[in-house]
């Protein structure tokens, strides 16, 4: 049996940070609310020079290094944005060209924020399947430019970012099993418009209470999925990493799965909602500073516009 296994991580955040307070002086918000119910502090807002790709090689670099490799042993490319630099070509084509990596498939995946765990689950299965051996999985995003910096109920959340994960074939996982959902019921509860299409301004629109409802109603489910599918129970968890969209979605789906906060790696309170970068970001940030350790067991979950959402449970 074949199997994929995380060998390198690693992040990109532009430099310039905009506080509560700052966005409070053009919207009319305040710090207090926005912790109290999102609890982010702070994000990261990519500059004018910044590219999604640019963001994703810069992970990708980090990620290579820290496993060691030549970077044409990667033959898969896979990056997860919803605000791609350019129609075509893809992101990934654009990262590929930027690292120097000779031939090999390279491709985006939109799933919103969802997004990483489906260019994950995509990449474990060329892996499983025998079409890859050292695959490259990308969530990179300027969502500051898709925000309408004038709508209070999206402007506090969103921000930029990339993560980034090198997969390498294994004979033991590794991954254990990645879980995919959408259902298009839901596109008119959170999307942005087509910039093709002038009738309205291409920023992204939310209806932000009904979107939390069916969050934490499908996440629940789905983290439960991941384990009754693996036969774990919640105590076997090592460290749960969720999407970074709202502090109280997190803590609901911690409590879902009775595992304590600490054993929960949170950054939106510095990052924001990164979209399909938040995943990777978080990951690599506890892996660097010690928190996560080899052998561990991980659970990620992810949820976002379309409503796609996923899974995917994994030992370090
Ligand atoms: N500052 C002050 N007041 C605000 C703000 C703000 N920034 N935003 C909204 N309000 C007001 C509203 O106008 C409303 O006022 P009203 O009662 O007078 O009408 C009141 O606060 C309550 O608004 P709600 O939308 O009900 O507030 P809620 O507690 O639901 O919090 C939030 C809003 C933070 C957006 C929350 O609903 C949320 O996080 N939703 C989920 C977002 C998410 O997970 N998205 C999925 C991923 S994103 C992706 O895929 C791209």
């Amino acid at each position: 049996m074949k199997y994929s296994q995380i060998v390198g991580t690693g992040s990109y955040l532009p430099s310039r940070i905009l506080t509560n307070n700052e966005l409070a002086q053009s919207v009319d918000t305040t710090d207090e609310w926005i912790v109290e119910r999102t609890g982010i502090h702070q994000r990261h807002i990519a500059s004018n020079t910044d590219t999604v790709a640019g963001m994703a090689a810069a992970a990708a670099k980090q990620a290579i290094a820290a496993a060691g490799i030549d970077v044409n042993k990667i033959d898969l490319i896979v990056v997860a944005t919803s605000t791609p630099d350019k129609f075509f070509p893809s992101t990934a084509c654009l990262v590929q060209e930027q690292l120097g990596i000779n031939e090999c498939p390279a491709f985006d995946v939109g799933a919103a924020c969802a997004g990483f765990n489906y260019a994950l689950s995509v990449a474990d299965n060329f892996i499983r399947g025998g079409m890859s051996k050292c695959a490259l999985v990308i969530g990179s995003e300027i969502m500051s430019r898709i925000i309408d910096w004038n709508d209070r109920g999206t402007c506090i959340l969103f921000a930029d970012g990339a993560g980034a994960v090198l997969l390498e074939v294994a004979s033991q996982p590794g991954i254990f099993s990645t879980h995919l959902h959408a259902a298009g019921q839901y596109k008119d509860l959170l999307y942005t418009p087509s910039g093709l299409h002038a009738a309205e301004p291409a920023y992204m629109k939310m209806k932000g209470s009904e979107v939390f409802k069916v969050a934490v109603t499908k996440l629940s489910l789905l983290v439960s999925e991941a384990l009754d599918a693996n036969k774990m129970s919640n105590s076997e968890i090592d460290w749960f990493i969720p999407h970074q969209a709202n502090l109280r979605i997190i803590q609901a789906t911690a409590k879902h799965l009775n595992l304590p906060m600490e054993q929960v790696v949170v950054t939106v309170g510095e990052h924001g909602n990164t979209s399909a970068a938040s995943v990777p970001l978080a990951l690599d940030q506890a892996i660097r500073d010690g928190r996560i350790k080899r052998g561990q067991v991980l659970l990620l979950e992810s949820f976002g516009g379309g409503f796609a959402w996923g899974a995917s449970l994994i030992r370090y």
